[in-house]
């Protein structure tokens, strides 16, 4: 059996869930990791047991064994990587977002048009068993037509710092680091409908909050609070084309209770809610129904949602199934979230060409 040679670009927190899909995987051979931070690489390449390390992203493109690669480096250079390994004769698997202007998610679009090579987007939510066990319920037509989703993604303390807060670096906050999920997935179980206009909201409030004591959160790999200028907080509503709207909310800082993740669609026929635990809701003989379906894990598990994820990767590689998270679906995203940002700045409603 002839394996998919795959390399790694950036070895920090979420690489792990990258490199341990690719390590397991039968049809794979984990050949290469490269990080700036070349002890890092190193490291990575004996925990994971790659075969090279590399400081140069370019060394690594420039060998044509490799197949495939991952990038899992700060959000400002997705594009670059992106174009760059397509170039260079690779698949690709982006992490999320895409990128972080419109302009340059264009440019990914057509480099993946022009070098004949697969990008697929790392919307992991999509590939969450609860998700793709609803997608089934949906297209069997079992929720009927979709017109209202309602998302939360809100942290009451949770700016991971470093290049997470230098909007430089990574286009935004809570939008860009944990908005990007939830809304690409109501999107994805709504139909991807075409966006009519997007209304939004930002907030620079609180700060970081790097005074609180006694209470965790997560830090990135680079931990730093000196550096935030990125919103603690953003609302937004979208409009569709076919007249359904998504509400959304999402927060690094917030004088809230405790944290929410809740992710709900709402259909003629029935109504799902997908987070924080699997429910569909319908009505039969007169009478209100909330099932419960029985999978092994009702809301998103992590490890399992990067392994489906990967294993997808793989199969599109290897030319047995098409792309769910397409290069286009990346910059339909990217368009939303570059939308609010607009949308909040100006204090108007953004509308999308026809
Ligand atoms: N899908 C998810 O659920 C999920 C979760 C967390 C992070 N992410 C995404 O993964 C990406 C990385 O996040 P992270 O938390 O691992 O960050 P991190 O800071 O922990 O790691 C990033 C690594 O990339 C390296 N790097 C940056 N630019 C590079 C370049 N040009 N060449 C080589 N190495 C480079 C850094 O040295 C660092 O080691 C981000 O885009 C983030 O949005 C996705």
């Amino acid at each position: 059996m002839t394996k998919l040679k795959v390399a790694v670009i950036g070895a920090g927190s979420i690489s792990d869930a990258h490199l341990t899909s690719y390590m397991e995987h039968p049809e794979v051979e984990l050949y290469a990791i490269v990080d700036m931070n070349e002890e890092r690489a190193q490291a990575a390449v004996q925990k994971y047991g790659a075969k090279v390390a590399f400081k140069d992203y370019r060394d690594m493109l420039a060998d044509p064994q490799i197949d495939a690669v991952s990038i899992c480096t700060w959000n400002n250079s997705h594009g670059m990587l992106s174009i760059a390994a397509l170039e260079a004769g690779k698949h690709v698997l982006c992490e999320k977002p895409l990128c972080t202007t419109v302009e340059e998610a264009l440019r990914v679009e057509e480099a993946v048009r022009r070098s004949g090579k697969l990008l697929q987007v790392g919307f992991v939510r999509r590939y969450g068993t609860n998700a793709q066990v609803l997608r089934r319920f949906i297209d069997a037509g079992e929720l009927g037509e979709i017109y209202y989703a309602k998302a939360s993604y809100l942290r009451r303390l949770g700016n991971p710092g470093g290049w997470f807060s230098d909007k430089e670096r990574s286009g935004g906050g809570p939008l860009f680091d944990i908005g990007i999920h939830v809304i690409d997935l109501c999107w994805y179980l709504m139909g991807r409908p075409k966006v009519k206009s997007v209304s939004g909201n930002t907030y620079t409030k609180l700060g970081n909050r790097s005074n609180i004591k006694n209470l965790t959160f997560y830090q990135a790999a680079d931990y730093d609070a000196s550096k935030n200028d990125v919103e603690d907080m953003a609302n937004a509503l979208i409009r569709f084309e076919n007249g359904a709207s998504l509400m959304v909310d999402v927060s690094f800082t917030l004088h809230a209770k405790k944290n929410e993740f809740a992710v709900k669609i709402f259909g003629e026929q029935g109504g799902a809610e997908i987070e924080p635990e699997f429910t569909i809701m319908s009505e039969k003989h007169d009478t209100i129904l909330n099932i419960t379906p029985q999978i092994d894990h009702p809301s998103f598990d992590f490890m399992e949602g990067f392994r489906n994820e990967i294993d997808y990767f793989v199969q599109v590689c290897l030319g047995r199934k098409e792309l769910i998270s397409p290069v286009e679906d990346g910059v339909e995203l990217t368009k939303i979230l570059c939308a609010i940002y607009e949308s909040s700045e100006k204090g108007t409603e953004i509308h999308f060409n026809k």
